[in-house]
């Protein structure tokens, strides 16, 4: 490796946590002299940020690394080096296999090790032999708030809740993502401060479960008032480091703190002014009613967006129990009752897995019936896929794959149908648009609306970052088109 090696290609699959991370990573490197490329060609850091939720999103990287060892091998023939960098959910998940399978690969880092990347690409240079390293640290990640948080864009990922303890019996992340972690409520506010310095104006909360969000209360940190305190102490930050290890180490020792739960986090981050709009992704429906001031919060603060996410993946009580899911589909009933209630313009969403072993046809006509019934705004629907190590995958009765497909095809149509649908009935109202990109067209803007859709507006460049009343004129499939008022 030469001292020239600078320039970082980052690739993401899989969850908005991916994309959070393979933003962090480049935040981390950066004040190590590295910087971010687009073209794959030039970069002499390649790094994968992997996912391997369903078997075709693992595959895809071992076809990505057979691409790029060609392209490694011609650089290497022009005398450059090109480390190559295995992160994320693949990583954690099989990350001797990866160096198997694909021995020129550099480094394989895992979701939970990521911050050590500067000292592991050091070590590189010195040893030339690869690295695997995927522990679950106590120094983490999160220590590190870089001054650059959020610049250049007005919506924003913030990760509040890292792992997961559901176990849902399909799924990997338990065992990619670790055990539930919810960061310090001071930290994220301190993230969610710079953020809104640098031009943030909405954050979308992250987590595997954001509604088990249990924060440490910021008084455990400093004394009294907590917003007044939080923001002397950041003043007070000479530089940029946050040590936030010590205070996990305690809440291990004690468990008497009174947590903040996510409604209370929400309601502190809507009182930082240049924070216009707040989400939050995603939900399980097991945790929805234990924090029930949430749902009053969809009615009372302006700055909460009217989405909700809420995963439910089968209509079927049967499905529903042997995917360990611990509720019924009455249950889900109840809680979008309740939101509709207190928010009855609230756009839903959900994910649902078709085909989970003993899926019958009547098990797949009560998803139907749900999705029916409850009309949503969008929705993500994927064919069940046997995962290595997890209880689902040795089930006797797995679904014929031509049935995955029928199913799949008739569910996503139902989807797309009431998607469709709930596009329209946004024709003439107002509605404010936070301003994200230049559109497809020239003297095209594109925006996304308080209920997730992106909105398309004849505009100028400049109201990029900006926040504006636009009426809407006109609904496609997968976005709206507006007038600037
Ligand atoms: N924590 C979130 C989901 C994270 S994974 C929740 O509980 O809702 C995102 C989605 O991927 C899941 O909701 C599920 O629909 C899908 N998924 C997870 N494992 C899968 C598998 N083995 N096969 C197919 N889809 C899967
Ligand atoms: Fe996976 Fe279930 Fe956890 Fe979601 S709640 S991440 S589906 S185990
Ligand atoms: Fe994939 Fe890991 Fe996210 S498996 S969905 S990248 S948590």
């Amino acid at each position: 490796m030469t001292d020239s090696l600078k320039a970082v290609y980052i690739k993401t699959y899989g969850c908005q946590m991916n994309v959070y991370d393979s933003g962090r990573m480049l935040d981390i490197m950066r004040p190590h002299g590295f910087h971010h490329t687009d073209d794959i060609n030039t970069a002499d850091v390649i790094i994968l940020n992997t996912c391997t939720i369903r078997e075709k999103a693992a595959e895809k990287v071992y076809s990505e690394l057979g691409r790029i060892l060609i392209l490694k091998n011609e650089r290497t023939k022009l005398g450059k080096e090109t480390v190559i960098v295995i992160a994320g959910c693949v990583a954690q998940a099989e990350g001797k296999e990866v160096i198997r399978r694909a021995p020129f690969v550099d480094i394989v880092v895992g979701p939970q090790s990521y911050h050590n990347l500067p000292m592991l690409l050091e070590q590189i240079k010195r040893n030339k032999s690869w690295i695997v390293k995927l522990d679950f640290e106590e120094n983490n990640k999160f220590d590190l708030l870089p001054e650059e948080l959020g610049k250049g864009s007005s919506i924003s990922f913030l990760s509040i809740q890292e792992g997961c303890d559901k176990f849902c019996h399909f799924c990997v992340v338990p065992y990619t993502r670790g055990a539930e972690f919810s960061r310090p409520v001071s930290n994220i506010y301190r993230e969610a401060l710079i953020m809104a310095k640098n031009g943030v104006k909405e954050i979308i909360l992250l987590g595997q479960n954001v509604s088990a969000y249990r924060g440490l209360p910021p008084d455990i940190v400093e004394d009294h008032d907590i917003d007044h305190k939080i923001h002397k102490d950041l003043k007070n930050q000479e530089n940029n480091t946050i040590i936030i290890s010590d205070i996990q180490k305690n809440h291990k020792k004690n468990d008497n703190f009174n947590y903040w739960s996510l409604s209370k986090l929400i309601e502190n981050i809507a009182n930082i002014k240049e924070i216009k709009r707040i989400g939050y992704t995603t939900s399980h429906p097991i945790d929805m009613l234990n924090d029930i001031n949430l749902i009053f919060l969809h009615c009372t603060e302006k700055k909460l967006m009217p989405y909700l996410h809420l995963p439910v993946q089968s209509g079927s009580n049967k499905i529903l129990k042997s995917m360990n899911r611990k509720h019924t589909r009455e249950e889900y009933f109840q809680i979008i009752n309740l939101f509709r209630k207190y928010r009855p313009d609230i756009a839903l969403s959900s994910d649902f897995i078709v085909g989970y072993p003993g899926e019958t046809d009547d098990d797949f006509a009560d998803t139907i019936d749900l999705v029916k019934q409850i009309e949503y705004s969008q929705a993500f629907s994927f064919k069940y896929s046997a995962r290595p190590g997890t209880p689902a995958s040795e089930i006797n009765n797995q679904i014929d794959e031509k049935i995955k497909d029928q199913r799949l095809q008739i569910l996503q149509e139902l989807l797309r149908k009431q998607q469709m649908i709930f596009n329209l009935q946004k024709i003439g109202d107002e509605m404010e648009v936070i301003f994200e990109k230049p559109g497809k067209k020239n003297g095209q803007v594109i925006g996304k609306s308080p209920y997730m859709q992106s909105v398309v507006c004849d505009g100028s460049l400049d109201i990029i970052g900006e926040i504006m009343n636009v009426k809407i004129v006109d609904a496609k499939q997968n976005s709206l088109f507006g007038k600037i008022i």
